[in-house]
């Protein structure tokens, strides 16, 4: 069986293990365990950012981030199939207080003039105030679609003027990078705060940052602990991000090459999968995703009618070419 379900699916390689083994550690909620604090150094620093925060999960570093420039009450922007709108079973509204509205974009991307048209950051006691624009790079649902610096530094310029702060969801932000060759700092300078994951394309077991200034994460570290995110000798998960930083980014490429032979093999036009994810469009979706597991190869359906396949760590070469004939052939 070939699985192209999700790129969280792969397993830590005999490497990442053995450094994990070898981690030093200590009692991160005190702030001991120097592998965490190595960790969060080094991810704020690529970012240009002046502190990160280690979460469990890219969901809990999505509602630290995102809680970190909209107070309850407020609202933030985002597209309408946004992870955090969609996939994070509405922990912003339940668990922080916030509310969003969204725009529509096929590919995911920032729309300027529908978000000019909402943006509402102080109309006084008659509408929600929008605090926040939130960026999806790559964007999951809309088939790990990047969004372009030149775009973001422009929305970025729009929501200084408006006074509004700037998220970016970049559970796979390391993708975008790869796939554009833009620094990483340049993603920082268009964020106020960002939240990364080592789960996804990265290969770690467990684990995400989020990523902004010192005051923000030093409130996020009280937030995450109240939801029960302290964690104690954790330095065994964050050697695992750190090997992935080490030796899983620039790799990315080859996921990249091998969701393009997908993409032909699913009908879609390669140029429009940048990235590890291709979305393509089925009648029957559920139908099409029992078809392919039947064949050995599987993947999901994200919508009634969309199917998704994710290259990652686990798919060589000859697995990405065997999957794309058996899904070609359906
Ligand atoms: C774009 C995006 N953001 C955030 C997350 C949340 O990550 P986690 O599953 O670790 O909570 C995901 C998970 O797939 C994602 O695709």
């Amino acid at each position: 069986m070939i699985d192209l379900r999700s790129d969280t699916l792969t397993r830590p390689t005999e490497a990442m293990r053995a450094a994990m083994a070898a981690a030093e550690v200590g009692d991160d909620v005190y702030g001991e365990d120097p592998t965490v604090n190595a960790l969060e150094e080094r991810v704020a620093a690529l970012f240009g950012k002046e502190a990160a925060v280690f979460t469990p999960t890219g969901s809990l570093a999505n509602v630290l981030a995102v809680a970190s420039v909209v107070e309850p009450g407020q609202e933030v922007l985002c597209e309408a199939s946004a992870h955090i709108a969609r996939a994070e079973l509405g922990a912003h509204g339940a668990v922080t207080g916030v509310t969003m509205r969204t725009w529509r974009h096929p590919s995911g991307a920032p729309d300027h003039e529908q978000i000019a048209d909402m943006l509402a950051p102080d109309m006084g006691p008659y509408f929600v105030a929008t605090a926040a624009i939130s960026v999806e790079n790559t964007h999951n649902f809309a088939g790990g679609t990047v969004t372009d610096i030149e775009d973001l530094r422009r929305l970025r310029s729009f929501a200084d003027e408006a006074g509004v702060a700037v998220h970016v969801d970049g559970a796979r932000l390391w993708n975008a990078h790869v796939a554009t060759s833009t620094p990483l700092s340049a993603y920082g300078e268009v964020a106020d705060v960002l939240a990364v994951c080592l789960s996804k394309g990265l290969g770690a077991p467990v684990g995400s940052l989020m990523v902004g200034t010192a005051d923000a994460v030093a409130t996020a570290r009280v937030r995450r602990k109240r939801l029960g995110g302290g964690m104690r000798q954790v330095g065994i998960l964050a050697a695992a991000g750190l090997h992935a930083l080490d030796h899983h980014v620039e790799r990315l490429a080859e996921d990249h090459a091998h969701a393009r032979l997908l993409a032909e093999a699913l009908g879609v036009d390669p140029a429009t999968c940048p990235t590890n994810i291709v979305v393509a469009q089925r009648p029957d979706a559920p139908a099409f995703v029992a078809r392919a597991a039947e064949a050995g190869v599987r993947i999901s359906a994200v919508g009634p009618r969309t199917v998704r396949a994710v290259t990652h760590l686990d798919v060589s070469r000859g697995q990405a070419e065997k999957a794309a004939g058996v899904l070609a052939s359906l």
